[in-house]
């Protein structure tokens, strides 16, 4: 019986990946297995293979450390999306060398680690015969198949970070902050950080919005005699009838870059109230650094989930944080259809209750 197990990070990095390679490699060693970590994503089992074998000394301090030691790609081989999110299958020739590497290393399983683009391609893979489990991973939050991916909960502290810092900073020049946050089609990361840092207006694709709304509430809180406004817009925030806001050209196998709709927004608003306002853009700080104690736990909780699967042989799953366990689904549940903000989920409607407009 094979004793030993691959590990792979894919996709855009996060906080948290070197913990979940942490608690994989410490849950396989228990069980007497070998871990061995590709290099560079999925194209590390690729001639000339390259991949570290994860022994204890390779994991010591990595729970705290940001990024991943195993690097990952977002563009390449094994890029999975175009566009805006569509998918692209891999040609067969590329899945039969992905499989001949697996089985030369005579491994017993493949755990993948990434967001709907990698897990996408875990799930091609296994439907080529690669016995894989997958990880949930993005600061995005957009998986369906688990209520939080990990990363998701520290680029939320890094975003309600840099809201406290704008509070303060708005409040003394009364001027209007706008920051714009990652999230691709999905305004999880905005709408959470947005509540948590007492954000008055959140732009989210989810809930196209008008300027005459935005400006409407910087005046009401004028009048309250409240001379500044926080305004949070996701990356992907579009007005009504509006289209995406890029920041890049359309690239050849790569996703679309989006980026701006922050200063688009601020410089409307400035036409529209005679506010000064200022722009912020947080970018990759919220890619960056430690996890969250939360991020941390929540990795740990995988990580191990995903060597039991393993070791169960239930294999095409992707574990999840389901209610108030651990749990796991089919990879294609999981992935093709991006979990987004329900308009009247819960936290939509205690930001309308606490008076935070949503732009509509
Ligand atoms: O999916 C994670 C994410 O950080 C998105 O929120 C963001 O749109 C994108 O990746 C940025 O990608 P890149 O690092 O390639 O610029």
């Amino acid at each position: 019986m094979n004793s030993r197990i691959g590990i792979v990070t894919g996709g855009g990095d996060c906080p948290g990946l070197n913990a979940v390679i942490r608690a994989v490699a410490k849950a396989a060693a228990r069980r007497g297995w070998e871990t061995l970590g590709f290099l560079g994503g999925y194209e590390g089992l690729l001639q000339p293979r390259r991949y570290v074998r994860l022994d204890y000394t390779a994991i010591s301090g990595l729970l705290l450390r940001g990024g991943t030691i195993l690097g990952t790609a977002n563009r390449g081989k094994f890029s999975a999306k175009t566009g805006h999110g569509e998918s692209r299958g891999l040609p067969k020739k590329l899945l039969d060398e992905t499989k001949r590497g697996f089985k030369a290393l005579k491994l017993r399983g493949l755990v993948s680690v990434g967001g709907d683009g990698s897990l996408s391609i875990a799930q091609q893979l296994f439907e080529h015969g690669i016995p894989i489990v997958g990880v949930p991973k993005t600061i995005d939050n957009d998986l369906e198949g688990t209520m939080f991916t990990f990363g998701f909960d520290s680029a939320v502290a890094c975003a309600t970070d840099a809201l406290d810092r704008l509070h303060t900073t708005a409040e003394s020049h009364n001027r209007v902050m706008v920051l714009e946050v990652m999230g691709r089609y999905a305004g999880w990361i905005a709408l959470f950080a947005g509540v948590a840092g007492g954000a008055d207006v959140i732009l989210i694709p989810e809930i196209p919005f008008n300027y005459q709304s935005v400006a409407a509430k910087i005046r009401e809180r004028e009048r309250q005699g409240r001379k500044f406004t926080l305004i949070v817009v996701a990356e992907g925030a579009r007005e009504k009838g509006g289209g995406f806001v890029t920041s890049a050209g359309p690239e050849k196998n790569r996703e679309a870059r989006l980026g701006g709709m922050g200063a688009v927004v601020a410089s409307q608003i400035e036409k529209r109230t005679g506010k000064e306002t200022r722009v912020c853009v947080l970018g990759h700080l919220q890619r960056g650094g430690s996890p969250t104690p939360f991020d941390r736990t929540l990795c740990s909780v995988f990580g191990a989930h995903a060597v039991e699967l393993v070791a169960a042989r239930d294999f095409g799953k992707m574990v999840g944080w389901q209610g108030a366990q651990v749990g796991a689904v089919n990879i294609s549940e999981a992935v093709g259809r991006l979990k987004t903000v329900g308009p009247d989920g819960n936290l939509v409607k205690t930001a309308r209750a606490l008076g935070i407009s949503l732009g509509d």
